[in-house]
């Protein structure tokens, strides 16, 4: 079993940890944030992410799990220091290096053994030689052998914990095949295809993944959009789509877009590195726009259902970009209370998860302890995540509350039939208005 370090304890830091630590192996999770390690130590978990909890408990019980905020403790004896720190998009739309390049000089000082340096973080091609850089021209300090392998992360939040445990596939990166090899060797466990390639082609893999899945809702919500102007069912075309073994039905539900901490800020961190060598990437574009058009479109189709937005109170049900996480990063229903706040709406929001960080973003929101108090006097109610508790709701019971009628279900998970013979005005995305069925 080996001795691993894993920087930064986020989403895919902590995951990536309390799992290494849950197939045998020690594991140790660092991060200069104090006060996240402090709840560590004490058993609070600093984000939501489904069974986490569980598993750092098992883990820290059986002695294989600890966390610091020390490099020099954090990197004694350890064979594999894994980077998994933010790389939010500056102010350019590149991905902000700072954090990953403060991690490879912290690794750099405190290195005293030979090493593998392990890059989980989402971060530009050529990264990977960066990291070598830093870490080999840290002034008066010679550096012991290491190597640097790219291994970018795939995992989900709502389901990081399965995707780590049973992932797709494992990408390895590096000029060391060796070093790949022994990385491939902590993974061989997950019974899973690892594919080894060389270091910059690694990087690019997570970047063009992301972008094509991107591209996927984006095309699809485009679809919604002309299936909307022509009558048709973006739901039964998706459905009559994904039976085509070459298309396949995942990433083709229309709907208010993507969000997240990955897919804006990397399809524009690819974007960038298209631009800054002279590529025009025009589909990339596309993508982006599309999907800040698809925030915009559902709050004109609330204006217009209502005949204007100043003085309305609006209820929003569901917060975090996608349901089961507490993440609000980019997320769609934040971008659009922010629409309809500037339009002079208020609003009024419940989420099982995401409630503390939506307030703190948006001072305005008005919070409710459910979806039943966000219906009160509500002219309209808009459904931004689907989650699975607001799928089955009573509406019988939500009419008595609300002082309008009209519904934007901005993920298509109600029967707009059923929702209209109970008098509510209802908008799907793509889907044909309940009152126009034949
Ligand atoms: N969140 C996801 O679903 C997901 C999926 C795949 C890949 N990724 C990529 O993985 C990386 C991490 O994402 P995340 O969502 O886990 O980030 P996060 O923001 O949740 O966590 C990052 C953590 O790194 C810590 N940190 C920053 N600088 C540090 C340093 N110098 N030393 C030690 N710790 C440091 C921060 O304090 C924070 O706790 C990103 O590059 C992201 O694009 C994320």
């Amino acid at each position: 079993m080996a001795k691993i370090c894993v920087i930064g304890t986020g989403y895919v830091g902590l995951v990536t940890g309390t799992c290494f630590s849950d197939m045998g192996h020690d594991v140790t999770c660092l991060d200069i944030d104090e006060t996240r390690i402090e709840q560590l130590k004490q058993g609070i978990m600093p984000i939501y992410e489904p069974g986490l909890q569980q598993l750092v408990d098992q883990n820290v019980e059986a002695g294989r799990l600890t966390f610091t905020t020390s490099y020099a403790e954090g990197l004694q004896n350890t064979e594999f220091a894994f980077i998994a720190v933010g790389t939010p998009s500056d102010a350019d739309g590149d991905a902000e290096m700072k954090y990953v390049k403060m991690a490879a000089e912290s690794i750099g000082r405190n290195l005293s053994h030979e090493i593998i340096i392990v890059n989980k973080s989402t971060v530009p091609v050529g990264t990977g030689d960066l990291v070598a850089e830093i870490i080999n021209d840290l002034n008066g300090h010679q550096p012991p052998p290491f190597s640097v392998v790219s291994n970018p992360e795939f995992l989900r939040e709502g389901s990081a914990v399965n995707d780590f445990m049973s992932p797709d596939r494992v990408v390895l990166g590096s000029t060391n095949p060796e070093a790949a090899k022994k990385v491939a060797d902590l993974y061989e466990a997950l019974r899973s295809p690892i594919m080894i390639t060389d270091l910059r082609t690694a990087e690019m893999i997570k970047y063009a993944s992301n972008a094509f899945l991107a591209t996927r809702i984006s095309f699809i919500n485009e679809i919604a959009n002309i299936c909307e102007s022509l009558g048709a069912d973006v739901r039964e075309v998706a459905r009559g789509m994904g039976m085509d073994k070459r298309i396949g039905p995942a990433f083709l539900d229309a709907g208010l877009g993507w969000g997240g901490s990955c897919f804006p800020k990397d399809v524009q961190a690819l974007a960038h590195m298209a631009e800054v060598r002279g590529a025009h990437p025009q589909l990339l574009q596309a993508v982006m726009d599309i999907n800040c058009n698809q925030r915009i479109r559902a709050v004109n189709k609330l204006e217009n259902a209502l005949g204007g937005l100043d003085g309305r109170t609006i209820g929003v049900l569901g917060l975090s970009f996608k349901p089961n996480t507490d993440d609000t990063r980019d997320a769609p229903a934040l971008d659009i209370i922010r629409l309809l706040l500037a339009r002079g709406a208020t609003v009024q929001a419940f989420d099982p998860q995401a409630m503390q960080a939506s307030k703190r973003e948006i001072p305005d929101l008005q919070l409710r302890q459910n979806p039943y108090e966000v219906a009160q006097d509500a002219d309209a109610l808009l459904l931004a995540t689907e989650w699975n508790e607001f799928k089955s709701l009573d509406f019988e019971r939500i009419k008595t509350k609300m002082r309008g009628n009209v519904i934007i279900d901005g993920r298509n998970i109600w029967d707009g039939g059923d929702l209209h013979d109970l008098g509510f005005d209802y908008y799907g995305m793509g889907v044909p208005r309940p009152d126009s069925k034949k």
